[in-house]
């Protein structure tokens, strides 16, 4: 009874909101109150995080079960060790153990056919949670940042300071990417990369390396050590003669740490602009201590806030929240989405991004 009603919520045609961003505490306060009242009693929600080995995903899923246990759910949160099999039969489990809803987070967002389909046929919706899943029509709504405008603001922090518009230049640039898996990664990439792209079209930005395509730039799993290795190369073949790389883009924090961790072991000269994304300890730590340029603040609070908001009106068939109804094709077709916006952060403003708003206590980034 329960599963055709919520079928037939699905097949509402879902409305547009004109929200911008993620009011955190107007969204958590009206998913607490509206599955509180109507989803008690063993509604049960699976939640499907990619890995533990990367910190924002521990913050999703603990702010995720938090919220969802205050809002009177059964909470299900697995971590796939970023093996996509593992993914697989955590989330088959969740369906024989009778979750009502689902929200993942894939390792790799086309591999988890068969676990959706089988949703799918147990009419279990799908949300899909900061990373859309590929190639499935068993999705029902995606939740995220926006993962485009994480590049541009990179990009931007870029621009304004080399102050490429005024200064002669050249500078030498090299790019650190994402995961190929993850559908967010070429929005990140290429988010920066328009924005660099007249610059380094009129060679005020050199990328000396040559390798400026996302393939070339890519990370595969995000990993640390990873981009490490890559930029230790790049700074043995390209660098060890004297010549200064003036900025590093990177897509996210673990991918920066390696980058960070290169310089440190692999360069003697001026040190780079180094972007980021996730504000993660480590990260902010390196921002305070000058290794570390800028990262991106996605606060996972609001994401949590958002989808656990979705998941009350899914439950309740109401009309789910949506701001974003046509950028995220996932090759079967455009998932109703919503996009939190997501914030510079840098040493002038991390007090008050992180610490202030209770995301993280002081003696944490010492
Ligand atoms: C997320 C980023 C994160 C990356 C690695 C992406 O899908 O959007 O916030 O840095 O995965 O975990």
């Amino acid at each position: 009874m329960k599963k055709k009603l919520l079928s037939a919520v699905l097949s509402v045609a879902v409305v547009a909101s004109l929200l911008v961003g993620c009011g955190s505490s107007d969204a958590g306060t009206t998913a607490s109150s509206d599955a509180s009242t109507s989803s008690s009693g063993g509604t049960r929600v699976g939640v499907s995080m990619p890995t533990k080995d990367l910190q924002r995903w521990n913050q999703d899923g603990s702010n995720m079960e938090a919220e969802l246990k205050a809002a009177g759910y059964d909470v299900d949160v697995q971590y796939a060790s970023n093996d996509v099999q593992t993914q697989v039969s955590q989330i088959e489990n969740m369906i024989s153990s009778g979750a009502d809803v689902l929200v993942i987070a894939a390792i790799e967002g086309s591999s988890l056919g068969e676990a959706l389909d089988m949703a799918k046929d147990a009419n279990i919706p799908v949300i899909a949670y900061d990373r859309l899943l590929m190639n499935s029509d068993a999705v029902s709504y995606y939740a995220t940042f926006d993962n485009y405008m994480v590049g541009t603001v990179q990009g931007q922090y870029i621009v304004d300071t080399l102050d490429l518009d005024n200064a002669a230049g050249p500078f030498n640039l090299e790019i650190t990417a994402g995961d190929p898996g993850d559908n967010n990664a070429g929005y990140f990439f290429n988010g920066a990369y328009d924005v660099l792209k007249p610059y380094i079209e009129s060679g005020k930005l050199n990328v000396v390396s040559g390798q400026k395509t996302f393939d070339e730039c890519a990370t595969p799993l995000w990993a640390t050590e990873t981009s490490q290795s890559r930029a230790e190369n790049i700074l043995s073949s390209n660098y060890s003669d004297g010549t200064n790389v003036d900025v590093w883009l990177c897509s996210n924090d673990s991918t920066a740490l390696g980058v960070e961790n290169a310089l440190a072991a692999n360069y003697n000269g001026t040190y780079p602009i180094v972007t980021g994304q996730d504000c993660d300890v480590e990260n902010v730590k390196n921002i305070i201590s000058g290794k570390q340029s800028m990262s991106v603040f996605k606060d996972t609070r609001t994401l949590a806030s958002q989808v656990v908001k979705m998941v009350g009106q899914i439950l309740k068939g109401e009309t789910v929240d949506v701001n974003d109804t046509t950028t995220y094709d996932n090759g079967l077709g455009v998932i109703p989405s919503y996009l939190c916006q997501p914030v510079f952060a840098d040493v002038n403003n991390y007090k008050e991004l992180l610490i202030d708003s209770g995301y993280y206590t002081e003696d944490q980034l010492q």
